[in-house]
């Protein structure tokens, strides 16, 4: 996508703050890391399902202007990986080039996906997800499918009977998955007649490596075209992250290192405004990868919202703007039914929620912080697994007031 320039404006200061640093001298290397991303197995199609992610943010970015938004991106690419078993050959290569697979040229690629959705679960990472395939009992289903995806992703696609009971059928299984976090999964009732609906469901609850020594503070957060609101934040002082200024994007970015490899990346306009389509714009796998390998180490005074956040949409709508109406009209899912089978839903519910913990304290230092990062006006966010570089979860908040679980 768009070539960016990187600027760093703080230059100067974030020397002298690498200077002080512990962590400076892990700089070097980096190149031979970013080298490393895209040539396993496991970290190119990190960077397909974070591609797809990507896209996926962006047409909800576009269709939903100036509002909260989350997306869990992986597990939709889970969930529609297991419905590409069922389609024709067609099907599955217009399934594989939404999802950018397309490029991968993986012999395995159902064993890598399984292998990266297993190491992004590890327990430590406090990440879990619900994927699965519900489909309409009257479409006389074909149960080699049933244990072609059981096989391959250990869960079995359900046949629904209609009515009331699948609702709770299908809530209460997201909410086991999730150990309870997911809740009410659906609000309503599918349809009557819906015939093949994918779920996908992530909670999501990471550790810091350095803990918030203050929280619960109410402080303002800036509204775009209207007056500030009271949120709950925490804030550190001398608290390590990777730090850098993008002038193309107006925002300044910050890295801050979750527990068992985990990070979030936040992207801080320089203005307060909920129009954030130009950075949106330039978010890919690569563009994300470059910056990180740009980003300074930096002591800094952070303030950040405490997030509790809930989010349900359902997607269908959305493949459209990524190449697959052709196949929704169509979508060939053969080895599913011999009867035209269609997409009825792709629901996808998120649920995330920060705390102050961390496992250790920032380093004692006799000066306080010279820069601060205080997050108090809308922001974009995403959470990435460093290992793979797999896009976790991607957000937009624009007003954390709105939120809720
Ligand atoms: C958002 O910003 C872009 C350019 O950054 C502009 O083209 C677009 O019109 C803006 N959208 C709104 C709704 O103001």
């Amino acid at each position: 996508m768009k070539q960016t320039t990187f600027l760093l404006v703080f230059g100067v200061v974030l020397s002298f703050c690498q200077a002080q640093s512990e962590t400076g001298g892990e700089e070097t290397g980096g190149e031979e890391e970013h080298v490393e991303l895209f040539t396993t197995p496991a970290t190119k199609m990190g960077a397909a399902t974070s591609d797809f992610g990507y896209n996926l943010f962006r047409a909800l970015a576009s269709r939903e202007s100036a509002t909260n938004i989350f997306l869990a991106p992986i597990t939709v690419s889970a969930v529609l990986t297991q419905l590409s078993m069922g389609g024709s050959e067609q099907a599955e290569r217009q399934l594989y080039r939404a999802l950018r697979y397309h490029t991968l040229q993986d012999p395995q690629l159902h064993t890598t996906l399984k292998d990266l959705l297993a190491s992004v679960k590890a327990p430590g990472k406090g990440l879990s997800t619900a994927a699965r395939i519900y489909l309409a009992r009257r479409l006389r289903l074909k149960q080699d499918f049933f244990s072609l995806v059981e096989q391959q992703y250990g869960v079995r696609p359900k046949a629904l009977l209609g009515g009331n009971r699948d609702m709770k059928e299908i809530n209460d299984w997201v909410s086991q998955e999730t150990g309870g976090k997911v809740q009410r999964f659906l609000a309503k009732a599918l349809p009557r007649n819906s015939a093949v609906n994918t779920v996908s469901a992530a909670y999501f609850k990471g550790k810091w490596v350095t803990r918030f020594s203050q929280s619960g503070v109410m402080e303002n957060f800036q509204v775009d075209g209207g007056s500030p609101v009271r949120i709950s934040m925490m804030q550190q002082d001398n608290y390590p992250v990777k730090m850098g200024a993008d002038s193309d994007l107006s925002c300044t970015i910050a890295q801050i290192q979750m527990q068992d490899d985990i990070s979030m990346f936040i992207f801080l306009p320089d203005d307060v405004t909920s129009n954030m389509t130009l950075l949106e714009e330039s978010l890919t796998a690569e563009f994300v990868q470059d910056l990180s390998m740009t980003l300074l180490p930096a002591q800094v005074s952070l303030t950040l919202p405490t997030l509790k956040l809930s989010y349900s949409t359902d997607l269908l709508p959305l493949l459209n703007d990524l190449g697959l109406a052709e196949w929704l009209e169509t979508p060939d899912l053969e080895k599913i039914s011999g009867q035209a089978a269609t997409l009825s839903s792709v629901n996808h519910k998120v649920v995330m929620e920060t705390a102050p913990e961390g496992n250790q304290y920032p380093s004692a230092t006799s000066t306080t912080s010279h820069l601060s990062y205080r997050v108090d006006r809308p922001f974009l966010y995403l959470i990435r697994d460093e290992a793979s570089g797999a896009l976790l979860f991607i957000g937009r908040v624009v007003n954390p007031k709105d939120l809720s679980i």
